[in-house]
């Protein structure tokens, strides 16, 4: 495929993609997440024939114009779009498929542990919402869907949605998938969330299940009964003079 045809084909994948581009001009003009990868493709090539030193340079005058930091080590699949561009980084071994979609605040990240392949994977057709962590050589399978803000510590399987700190998965294969059990998502509070669970559930079995469970907001469920009760009678009382 000649360069020409190359940049054509990412143009028009944005406008497929961004309902606020309106022309090819539009989007070669004023999408610098488009320049970033572009300018990667070149600081890649330089990169892959031992030329480190100029491709970190070039990078960097990537980063100064676009706002998105892309090693050049970095492996980028065809039509990537980087929405928004600003604070986007990916780190020297991610891979990202073809199709892929991220908007401003992406990053494609190191725990800070490991050494060799230490940055994600991320397949074809996946979406990354804004300001989402994708950290560590975990893997996102295809058509997943990253939520914005989220931090991913984990693969994701293909077909999945995932959100949260850490994430968690709430679809699959177009599924909706509810938590519950806290074990599920594991972070310090879904701990404490777990341990006092097993709390309750001893002293239930030290009442030998002879206490009854106070209906939760009994109170106030009566107050709001009363009060519902008088609105109605007012409302039959205002009705009255209704037509006359
Ligand atoms: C992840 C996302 C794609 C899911 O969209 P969706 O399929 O419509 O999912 P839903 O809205 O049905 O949400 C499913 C559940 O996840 C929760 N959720 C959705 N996005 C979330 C997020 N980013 N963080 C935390 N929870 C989120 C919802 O509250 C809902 O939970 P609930 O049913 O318990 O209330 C979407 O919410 C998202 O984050 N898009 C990114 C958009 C973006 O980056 N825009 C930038 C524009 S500049």
């Amino acid at each position: 495929m000649s360069l020409f045809s190359r940049i054509r084909d990412d143009i028009d994948s944005v406008l497929e993609r961004d309902p606020a581009a309106r022309s090819r001009l539009e989007v070669f003009l004023c999408y610098p997440g488009l320049w970033a990868v572009w300018i990667h493709r070149i600081s890649h090539a330089l990169w892959g024939a031992k030329l480190r030193l100029p491709a970190r340079l070039l990078s960097q005058v990537g980063r100064f114009y676009t706002g998105v930091d892309i090693h050049p080590g970095a492996t980028l699949g065809r039509r990537l779009f980087i929405d928004h561009a600003t604070g986007v980084v990916i780190g020297e071994t991610a891979i990202v498929g073809d199709d892929v979609t991220m908007y401003q605040g992406v990053t494609l990240g190191g725990t800070g542990k490991g050494h060799g392949k230490r940055h994600p994977t991320v397949c074809d057709n996946v979406f990354i919402g804004n300001n989402a962590n994708v950290l560590g050589n975990i893997t996102i399978g295809e058509n997943s869907r990253v939520g914005a803000g989220s931090v991913v510590l984990s693969d994701v399987p293909p077909d999945s949605t995932v959100v949260g700190v850490p994430a968690h998965i709430v679809y699959r294969n177009g599924q909706r998938v509810l938590i519950t059990d806290p074990h599920d998502i594991k972070d310090p509070l879904s701990d404490s969330l777990i341990a006092l669970a097993a709390r309750v559930e001893e002293l239930e079995k030290q009442l030998g299940g002879k206490a009854q469970p106070a209906e939760p907001f009994a109170a106030e469920e009566a107050e709001r009964t009363a009060y519902r009760a008088k609105l109605e009678r007012m409302r039959q009382y205002v009705s009255m003079g209704e037509g006359i």
